[in-house]
């Protein structure tokens, strides 16, 4: 996500701080700033910030001679509470007195913010992070540690910080819970970054903070406190990591470390939109009334943005019982669709940009359709011209192959489905209790599977060499495979195909001979049958089967050669369990096959020509 750095030293501050913001660009980011403290003035706090890249921040500070200062902090920053412009962009200050940088996300800076204005506190962007700084300039009476201490009490969410104190010259303050900071020390001074490459030119002498430790850098070196204020010791390593790798946080490509960051992205897509059991849609702006007013919902995406929408299909209908139809965004504006009064548009985007879905959403507003956007990329196209906006918070997605954009869209899905079910009063409360809770397990169930990967890896390495490969599954699991059977050929180049496991016998199933893999994803309860009995069909003709299946599920191995497990949930959250173990099946095929797994031949990240 965003990137933070914090420097003290010997050296000039703002080009030590822009420097170290450029090795952390990989993360993706839409402005930038830095705050740096010249200890001899009379307001020694000096911010910088710029919408849009690291190069307007250099112009705009002439190098960093603008703002001179032998101590800062700096952020690119990546928008989620707020679009990208300078108002918006870190540091954040209060009363010129205190400056902070943050990533993460505050569940609860709605509230906060009210408290502070009625405490006189004037805000100058919509952030979450600009409570932040109120509350520190708030509680500082002169102890940092304390201020930092009586603020981050208040905190709900996650967050790194860097913190500059007016009357601290010289200081820099950290401290993180759930969003990684580590230290650093060089002769040259000392650090705090959101990530190793930011100080790589410098040192390779790092410590890592763990959640709620304070960090301190001062010209006499690095001191940790707990949050009772006592100093702590902490370990320093060396990192052997070269840049490259240590932009991938050690993971060998973004695909896999993206894969690996979806409990979190679900954490944050997920935990601000639930209070006390109950999923709030503030941010949607819409009113009961107009949610009970939809009479139908017509959803337009592409590739994979698609196959969350055939996903939602089935969970809308079933929680809410609205009709829905889903098309090919490419395809949408072309059929003359019948639009009749009451529907509504829904577009899916991780990038916002895509130009088939910005097509289908202008395409349904001149029809007059309200329109609602999921969208992982905050003041995109498709976010900015949609008339409703639900952001999933998976952070910059940088492979080209979609895992945790995916994952957080269909959360979103999930979420919207139930919030207007309960309003429609079609979902009963038990239901949606444990709807409720399940969605709150669910980033755990994922770290579950993710330890398994070592098993997923051996069974994508006995696979490697296929030719074709089938997917299939029933109803919630169709969709399911639609997306498993993409991943796997975007970025391996073996011959995939999904099908809805009662439709094989309808044709394609004579494709099947000795040695074609066959994956079938079967976790619906009441399909279980059905389903069991399409692939003893397939093994029957000679196919080897992989079963994807729910734990307790152990009948499955009787029909299967190779069964895959993951934990048990409701059945509308299925999707979100088995994409991660066919997105490491994909992935390891495509690592076995020697093939550039971030940049797949002929895609494109983001594709904006139709
Ligand atoms: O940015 P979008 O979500 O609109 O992109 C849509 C598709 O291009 C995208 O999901 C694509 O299918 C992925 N590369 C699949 O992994």
């Amino acid at each position: 996500m965003c990137g933070i750095v914090g420097y003290t030293g010997h050296v000039q501050a703002a080009p030590v701080l822009m420097d170290g913001l450029e090795r952390l660009e990989y993360r993706g980011y839409d402005s930038a700033g830095i705050c740096v403290s010249d200890g001899d003035a009379a307001h020694p706090l000096k911010a910088l910030r710029v919408k849009g890249r690291l190069s307007a921040l250099r112009e705009a500070s002439e190098n960093g001679k603008a703002v001179p200062g032998l101590s800062g902090i700096g952020h690119t920053r990546w928008a989620t509470h707020g679009e990208p412009t300078v108002e918006n962009a870190h540091p954040h200050l209060s009363g010129g007195k205190v400056a902070v940088v943050h990533n993460g996300i505050i569940e609860n800076y709605a509230e906060l913010r009210v408290k502070l204005q009625g405490r006189g506190y004037v805000f100058e962007s919509e952030t979450d992070t600009e409570t932040i700084a109120h509350l520190l300039h708030y509680y500082d009476h002169g102890d940092p540690v304390d201020a930092i201490v009586r603020t981050v009490m208040h905190l709900k969410g996650s967050f790194a910080l860097g913190i500059l104190f007016e009357e601290r010259p010289g200081e820099v303050y950290g401290i993180r819970r759930d969003s990684p900071l580590i230290a650093a020390t060089s002769p040259e001074g000392s650090f705090i970054a959101s990530d190793v490459p930011a100080i790589l030119p410098w040192t390779r002498n790092v410590a890592y903070l763990e959640n709620m430790e304070i960090v301190r850098l001062s010209p006499e070196g690095i001191t940790f406190f707990n949050l009772d204020g006592e100093p702590i010791e902490k370990e320093f390593t060396t990192v052997s990591w070269d840049v490259e790798a240590a932009e991938k946080g050690g993971y060998a490509h973004f695909m896999l470390k993206e894969i690996h960051e979806q409990p979190k992205a679900m954490e944050d897509t997920i935990r601000p939109h639930i209070r006390d059991g109950r999923i709030v849609m503030d941010e949607l702006g819409m009113s009961d009334d107009e949610i009970r007013g939809i009479r139908h919902i017509q959803m337009a995406a592409c590739g994979s943005a698609w196959h969350v929408c055939m996903t939602a299909k089935y969970i809308m209908e079933r929680m809410a019982r609205i009709p829905v139809d889903v098309d090919l965004a490419s395809e949408f504006r072309y059929r003359d669709p019948v639009l009749e009064e009451g529907t509504m548009l829904m577009v899916v985007s991780q990038s916002g940009e895509t130009a088939d879905s910005l097509a289908a959403l202008r395409y349904g507003k001149q029809q007059g359709m309200l329109s609602l956007a999921i969208v992982n990329v905050v003041g995109s196209s498709i976010a900015r011209e949609a008339d409703r906006v639900f952001y999933t918070a998976a952070g910059p997605e940088i492979a080209v192959a979609t895992t945790k954009a995916y994952s957080t869209q269909l959360a979103a899905c999930v979420m919207l489905a139930l919030h207007f079910g309960r309003i429609r009063g079609v979902v009963d409360d038990d239901t949606y209790a444990a709807h409720v809770e399940a969605l709150l397990k669910m980033p755990e169930q994922i770290r579950e599977i993710l330890r398994g990967e070592a098993r997923m890896q051996w069974l994508a390495g006995k696979y490697a060499n296929t030719r074709d490969a089938f997917f299939i599954g029933r109803g919630l699991d169709y969709a399911s495979v639609l997306e498993g059977a993409l991943k796997l050929k975007e970025i391996s180049y073996i011959h995939a195909e999904a099908y809805a496991a009662g439709e094989l016998k309808h044709g394609t199933i004579s494709l099947i001979e000795k040695g074609s893999m066959v994956l079938a994803v079967a976790t619906q309860k009441d399909l279980m049958e059905k389903e069991v009995s399409n692939m003893v069909e397939v093994r029957a003709r000679g196919g080897t089967l992989l079963a994807l299946t729910m734990e307790g599920n152990y009948d499955m191995e009787d029909q299967a050669d190779f069964t895959i497990y993951v934990p048990r949930t409701e059945d509308v959250l299925y999707p979100n369990l088995v994409v991660v173990p066919l997105q490491l099946l994909a992935y390891y095929v495509s690592l076995s096959r020697g093939i550039d797994v971030d940049k797949p031949r002929n895609l494109a990240k983001s594709v904006t020509v139709e």
